[in-house]
């Protein structure tokens, strides 16, 4: 549990998840199991649920099925996943693109983006080979194009962190000093309403 400036986090986030959002390669995965060992919180990666859910790799499911599919099973995930314990939950980076799933996330969660740079995505997206958006074109500039169109939604999050070329350790410890003034400052907006 910590206890960063006067606000302790775990009880300070009255039943909603800690909900990573961001484009890929931004360390949502790598940053939200860091950050739930941190507060005590278990840690959920959503892509792997779905692909648990769907019984395949997210790249097959976007290939037998399509984007708008993928979508629709990625809101479905979500909303059980925040429907159940509060966790740190690391998101896909098109799930705060969709309204339902922002709203979803804006009703039990406490968003947190993970801004990078494009050269910082660039880097880490290098490391893999398993994302569907981004084969078969210039990694890059459809990266560049997905900064244009997303940034300006992922800006709507309740919590912003730069996510930078250095070690995560640091990502994190920057989530929780934001994360505990964002309670302090606003300590039950948008938490559910009491029955
Ligand atoms: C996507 C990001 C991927 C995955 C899918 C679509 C996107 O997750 O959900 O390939 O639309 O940006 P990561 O952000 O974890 O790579």
């Amino acid at each position: 549990m910590t206890d960063a400036g006067n606000v302790r986090i775990d009880a300070g986030l009255l039943d909603r998840s800690i909900v990573l959002v961001g484009l890929m390669g931004a360390g949502k995965t790598s940053v939200g199991r860091r950050l739930a060992r941190e507060l005590g919180l278990p840690f959920l990666d959503a892509d792997e649920e779905i692909e648990a859910a769907a019984g395949c790799s997210i790249s097959d499911f976007f290939e037998l099925h399509g984007e708008a599919e993928f979508r629709a099973g990625e809101r479905r995930v979500i909303e059980r996943l925040l429907t159940g314990p509060v966790c740190v939950l690391a998101t896909g980076g098109g799930a705060f693109m969709d309204p339902a799933t922002r709203e979803a996330i804006r009703r039990h969660g406490i968003s947190v983006w993970l801004r990078a740079d494009l050269d910082v995505l660039v880097k880490r997206v290098g490391r893999r080979n398993n994302r569907p958006l981004l084969q078969g074109g210039d990694q890059r500039r459809i990266l560049q194009d997905l900064m244009t169109t997303r940034y300006p939604v992922y800006g709507q999050a309740d919590v912003i962190v730069d996510s930078c070329d250095g070690p995560h350790d640091d990502v994190v410890r920057d989530a929780v000093v934001r994360l505990s003034a964002f309670l302090a400052a606003a300590p039950d907006a948008g938490a559910p309403a009491a029955p």
